[in-house]
């Protein structure tokens, strides 16, 4: 079944409407920049408001304990809910706190990032990152339900919401050319509208229906994450971070070349995929191979010494579980940063 998902103009209204009396009690998740957006929605709720340090490098353990000690300090018990607001950092974390906390708690998610609202908050992964390894700990488990409320962009910063079109583009670029058409006619700077953000959801949607714990069809979400996981776990702790999906533009890119090298994906689709995702690369110095091999191997796609790719094949099209060795990328590797 899938998880019911509700665009509201009124949070805090449509909020109380839902959560009525179906739950021992409440708690709020946020982080410390959506806390403006959690702290009204608390009160409004009558919630405990429960807040970690922003930033991906707190998706982690020690974060999860101290949310499980604050819920067990507050004497939640099985019929408690977890309300997590905000981006995708929130959702991963307090999905995979709710899944396991006294085995499983509900938890109702309220993305406030762009990319939460396409991706991340759809499709029941939860996670926590370990010794450096991207969403190594995590279940699946399906939220109780999502409310998208579009005002919560407002105060996102500019750099997060083109972040977020990243796995806009993914959609489009595997599975729905029309979407991508369409992100690739959006002004640069132009918040995706309502009907582009449900077109976007609709494809994660019924790619994670279709394989919910991704043994085939549902690899084909982790286009551009390959390398894309890669540079965002190198970058992680440098003084440059990329964000999650300055490091999916850059893995796209990658992968798309990588694909027209095995000869899977046409010159003219390689052009067109260039033209648009060339404007939407991080600067800086893209890392040599072998250091970001560690990750590429670790990544937990992979079988084997070989890594493991999903491949664009056309604009709307893509295949998954294509290995490549680690010999042919060495030889590959500065061909394809180059194009
Ligand atoms: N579970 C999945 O299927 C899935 C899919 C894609 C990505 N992810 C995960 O999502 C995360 C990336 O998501 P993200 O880009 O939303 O990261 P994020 O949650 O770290 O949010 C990015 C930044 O924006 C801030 N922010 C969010 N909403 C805001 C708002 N409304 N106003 C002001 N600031 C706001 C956050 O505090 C943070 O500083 C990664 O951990 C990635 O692994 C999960």
């Amino acid at each position: 079944m899938s998880t019911p998902l509700y665009f509201s103009d009124d949070l805090e209204v449509d909020m109380e409407a839902f959560v009525a009396d179906r739950y021992s009690a409440r708690f709020v998740l946020a982080d410390t920049n959506t806390r403006l957006h959690a702290e009204p929605l608390a009160k409004a709720l009558n919630a405990k408001l429960l807040v970690v340090p922003a930033g991906e490098n707190h998706k982690n353990l020690q974060q999860a304990e101290k949310i499980w000690q604050q819920l067990l300090n507050a004497g939640a018990d099985r019929r408690a809910v977890l309300l997590n607001l905000g981006g995708g950092m929130i959702t991963d974390l307090g999905g995979f706190v709710a899944a396991s906390y006294k085995r499983g708690i509900s938890c109702i998610h309220v993305p406030s990032s762009l990319l939460a609202m396409v991706d991340a908050a759809h499709g029941s992964k939860t996670g926590i990152n370990m010794g450096g390894v991207k969403n190594a700990i995590g279940h699946f488990y399906p939220a109780e339900a999502i409310f998208i409320h579009a005002a919560l962009l407002d105060t996102l910063p500019l750099r997060e919401l083109q972040s977020g079109k990243a796995e806009m583009f993914k959609h489009g670029l595997l599975g729905d050319a029309e979407l991508w058409q369409q992100m690739t006619a959006l002004p640069a700077a132009a918040r995706p509208g309502r009907a582009l953000l449900e077109r976007a959801i609709a494809l994660k949607t019924t790619i994670a229906a279709a394989d919910p714990t991704e043994k085939g069809l549902r690899k084909l979400l982790n286009l551009g994450h390959t390398f894309g996981h890669a540079f965002e776990s190198y970058f992680m702790y440098s003084s440059t971070p990329w964000l999650h999906g300055e490091a999916i533009f850059a893995g796209m890119l990658l992968e798309a070349r990588l694909s027209n090298r095995l000869g899977l994906l046409s010159e003219a689709d390689l052009d067109e995929i260039q033209r648009v995702l060339q404007n939407w690369q991080p600067a800086g110095k893209w890392p040599p191979l072998a250091l970001i091999l560690p990750w590429l191997l670790n990544d937990k796609k992979n079988h084997s010494s070989q890594v493991q790719f999903v491949l664009p094949v056309a604009i709307g099209s893509a295949v998954y579980d294509q290995a490549v060795s680690v010999a042919d990328l060495e030889k590959w590797y500065p061909q394809l940063l180059e194009g």
